[in-house]
């Protein structure tokens, strides 16, 4: 390892000195500069600049001397956007083994281009793009973090009022059973494994697709949801559409055809789809659905057939990425990501979004929670028939109208009125 440059030429005291052909009495030693530090959790980034003869190249073949010299896990190098720096990562952990809490969402998300999702392999933060994009395949074994991170994302979508959510889970044998209960009140429509129910759900959305594509130009000024300054806004949201254990459905040609159609046409009418499956292959998310989705994410498997379904053929090329080397309980909520924004596959950790915090933040953001236009399916969860915790007020009917009076806790609770 040799990261200097040793610089023989004759120097202007040679040359005084008469010694200019020959090489310097002395060397002169060239060492690049450090231009800036910063420290995480995972370990420290240092931004050199390079020096002729030392740049990229000979960093990058010195990466495993330099982590067996810092006593550190690993060490990477790359380019920056500045010609002549280059950023050094030293790691002290891995980032895919520490398990991290998601925080409360800071503030709304405003760039669809780029939604928050967690640390990649390098501690560096990774983004999702929604905008201009159709939807995406998750999969992943059981219990490997799919509904999970599920949960990670509508918590983090909640706080904007230019979104609207709606979920069907294919585990639940009715809507307010299971793992979406919690965030019900920031979910438009919200949906168990019933069939036509689901199938009543995607005609409704295919219907709204099209209403959005034949009202778009004269309400946007647009041809297309995204090339609009005007939205995402409340009036226009954002759809995003979660069909969990999807291939309860996928048996069924009516929903295969209604996911199909809505799949290939719904990036231009500001709808994004998500369908999670434990093992994406063609019997259980056919292909003509899942090879639309411009975003592949696959958590640990256990076969190649089933990584292979889920992140394309293109991942025999990359077998170090490939998440049947991530079947361990330390490595859930490990996902392997690719997408049209990004160069290749990330490997990155999704922080773990506790069913509290889930609930919490779907509390606080109910307000924004709207319909989805012309759908009436899954609305049951809103309608909440729960007993009041404030005393009930009791209606005085004058003259055939109902009038409010005072509050009357004891007799409320008998169910009396006068
Ligand atoms: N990002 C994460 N970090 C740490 N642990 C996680 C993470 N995501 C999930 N887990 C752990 O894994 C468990 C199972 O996660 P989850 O319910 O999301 O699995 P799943 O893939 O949806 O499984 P299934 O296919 O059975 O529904 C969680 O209860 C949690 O203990
Ligand atoms: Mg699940």
């Amino acid at each position: 390892m040799k990261l200097y440059l040793e610089d023989r030429s004759p120097s202007i005291k040679d040359r005084w000195d008469g010694r200019t052909t020959a090489s310097a009495q002395s060397a002169r030693i060239l060492v690049p500069r450090l231009v800036r530090a910063t420290a995480d959790i995972y370990g420290v980034s240092l931004w050199v600049s390079t020096v002729d003869t030392v740049g990229l190249p000979e960093f990058k073949a010195a990466q495993v001397a330099l982590a067996n010299a810092w006593r550190v896990r690993e060490v990477s190098v790359t380019e920056t956007d500045t010609p002549g720096l280059i950023r050094v990562r030293a790691l002290v952990t891995n980032p895919l083994t520490c398990t991290v809490e998601m925080a409360p969402p800071p503030c709304p998300v405003t760039d669809w281009g780029a939604v928050p999702m967690g640390p990649d392999m390098w501690g560096d933060p990774i983004t999702l793009p929604i905008k201009d994009a159709s939807g995406m395949v998750v999969g992943g074994n059981p219990g490997t973090g799919k509904t999970a991170w599920c949960l990670g994302l509508i918590t983090t979508l909640a706080p904007s009022d230019s979104v609207q959510m709606a979920v069907a889970n294919g585990k639940a044998p009715a809507p307010m059973i299971g793992d979406y209960r919690g965030v019900a009140p920031r979910i438009s429509h919200l949906l168990g494994s019933d069939l036509e129910e689901v199938v009543e759900f995607l005609t409704g959305l295919q219907a709204e697709m099209n209403r959005r594509y034949t009202l778009m130009w004269d309400q946007l000024g647009v041809d297309s949801f995204w090339e609009s300054k005007s939205a995402p806004s409340p009036q226009w949201p954002v759809l995003v559409v979660l069909l969990d254990e999807c291939q309860t459905w996928m048996q069924d040609p009516r929903v295969v055809d209604l996911t199909a159609d809505i799949e290939a046409k719904c990036r231009g009418a500001g709808i994004f789809l998500i369908l999670a499956t434990q093992k994406p292959t063609d019997n259980n998310l056919p292909t003509r659905i899942r090879d639309l989705c411009t975003t592949s994410l696959c958590f640990p498997v256990r076969t190649t057939a089933a990584a292979i379904a889920a992140l394309g053929e293109g991942l025999r090329e990359y077998p170090e990425m490939s998440p049947l080397h991530r079947m361990r309980p330390e490595f859930r909520g490990v996902g392997t990501i690719i997408n049209e924004t990004s160069s290749g596959y990330t490997q990155f950790k999704a922080p773990f979004c506790t069913r509290t915090l889930a609930a919490q933040v779907a509390h606080a953001t109910a307000h924004y929670t709207r319909d989805f236009p012309g759908i009436t399916v899954g609305r049951g969860h809103r309608i909440t028939a729960q007993a009041p915790s404030a005393p009930v007020r009791k209606l005085r009917v004058v003259r055939g109208e109902k009038v409010t009076a005072s509050t009357h806790p004891t007799s409320a609770r008998r169910g009396s009125t006068r």
